[in-house]
């Protein structure tokens, strides 16, 4: 019997994985740098925090969650997302009571939907997010949105748009909500079943459908910035200002909802401009959420946050061609010759990799030949050659294989010639 991976999912294998590393650490970097901490939530929770968190209206909650039932029957799903559980967090462990607000959280971990997979579309992907709570200041949504433009610049992304909109307050999208009723109710038949059904539960997620988004009404629908009110607006008018002073290009895109249910005021997401990029281009989605904590049972409390997933990120360095600066190569590789001289090289390989040094030898017995390809391939700076003869003598011939340049040094001077010869 052989098994295979399930349908959307992938390993990620050495030669790969250290891109990955490579971009989460340079995410982590910058959380810190913006103060965002880690927060490391459960991979499955209570079903009713996503239905009621992201909504019951939404493509997740009615088709895409990974949901079964515990040995105690009790309904538990495998998080589609991440910010339900962050708030869930931080409403349970009373963050909001820490003195030093907002609380700024950052999150990297798998997130599952079961959606159709195609490219950069898994049923497991990983999310890097933040969400910053407690605040109501537009310079948070301009913060949340300049550390996803770093991030991608900090990699080398060049292609990126950035479009944002306002879904307004309550009061501002309780108007348009209304709008949007009266503009599609005489003509709903002409749409899909799901718009049919979202004509009462959540009239504005008509505006994302895939399906009916050449309808003629569509294009003529009201926009919500046309409902916004005066504090709405202002409030828009200030994270766009903040935008433009530290630079960020952007557009404003009447147009722009979001997939789930917990957004208003501000709304955005970057895609990827790039030639060649697959048919989703969106990178990175994110808004402002101010019901959320209560709808969830805890204080009044205002947030914002964004996700992207690694996945979609490499297939943008990919299709703009950037080669993230990963080095494989390591210190020293040590090349044997006689049983002796093997064994020697045992503690020594222990004395570089306590000193410090990424050190590797051959555990298959090859020749000095074979011994000094495998140098190759682990792109090693140094070749240290010991034979029993060199053994016999205390000494120990050191290459440098990017000079070229060979000297014998004695074997206890192995580790102080790495120190002062390696950079
Ligand atoms: P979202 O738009 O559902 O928002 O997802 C955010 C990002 O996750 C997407 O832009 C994309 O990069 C990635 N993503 C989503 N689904 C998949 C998939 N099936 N395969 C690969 N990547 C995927 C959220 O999840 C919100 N929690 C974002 C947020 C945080 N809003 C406020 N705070």
């Amino acid at each position: 019997m052989s098994f295979q991976i399930p349908r959307g999912t992938q390993d990620i294998l050495p030669g790969e994985v250290e891109k990955w590393q490579y971009i989460e650490n340079t995410a982590r970097d910058l959380c810190s740098r913006y103060q965002y901490k880690e927060i490391r939530t459960p991979i499955f929770e209570h079903t009713e925090l996503f239905s009621r968190g992201v909504g019951e209206s939404t493509d997740i909650v009615q088709k895409e969650m990974y949901t079964f039932q515990d040995r105690k029957g009790r309904s538990i799903t495998l998080r589609p997302e991440g910010t339900a559980s962050t708030v869930r967090s931080f409403v349970e462990k009373k963050l909001y009571a820490n003195p030093s607000q907002p609380t700024k959280l950052y999150y990297i971990g798998p997130m599952f939907r079961y959606e159709r997979p195609q490219t950069g579309r898994f049923r497991q992907f990983v999310q890097f997010g933040i969400e910053a709570l407690g605040s109501n200041d537009p310079a948070i949504d301009a913060e949340v949105i300049s550390l996803a433009m770093n991030l991608y610049g900090t990699l080398g992304l060049k292609s990126l748009k950035l479009v944002i909109n306002s879904l307004g307050d309550t009061a501002s999208r309780t108007a348009h909500r209304e709008a949007l009723i009266a503009h599609f109710e005489p003509r709903i038949n002409e749409f899909c079943s799901d718009c049919q059904n979202r004509l009462q539960q959540n009239p504005l997620r008509i505006l994302d459908c895939k399906i009916d988004r050449d309808h003629e009404l569509m294009s003529s629908a009201p926009s919500i910035l046309e409902f916004l009110n005066e504090e709405s607006k202002t409030y828009f008018e200030k994270v766009q200002q903040y935008l433009t002073a530290n630079g960020i290009s952007f557009e404003v895109d009447q147009n722009l909802v979001r997939g789930l249910d917990y957004y208003n005021h501000t709304a955005f997401e970057i895609m990827s401009d790039a030639k060649g990029f697959g048919a989703i281009t969106t990178l990175c989605g994110g808004g402002r959420y101010n019901g959320l904590s209560q709808e969830i049972g805890g204080p009044e409390t205002p947030g914002i946050g964004f996700a992207l997933s690694i996945e979609r990120l490499l297939s943008a360095l990919e299709a703009e061609g950037v080669e993230l600066p990963i080095s494989s190569a390591i210190d020293c590789y040590i090349v044997t010759m006689g049983d002796q001289a093997k064994d020697r090289a045992v503690s020594l390989l222990y004395d570089m990799r306590n000193a410090g040094f990424k050190a590797e030898k051959d555990y298959e017995d090859k020749k000095m030949k074979a011994q000094f390809k495998a140098a190759d391939r682990h792109n090693a700076k140094f070749v240290a050659v010991l034979g029993d003869d060199e053994l016999e003598k205390n000494v120990i011939a050191v290459k440098n294989m990017d000079t070229g340049e060979q000297e014998e040094i004695g074997i206890d001077r192995l580790i102080s010639y790495l120190k002062q010869n390696s950079k």
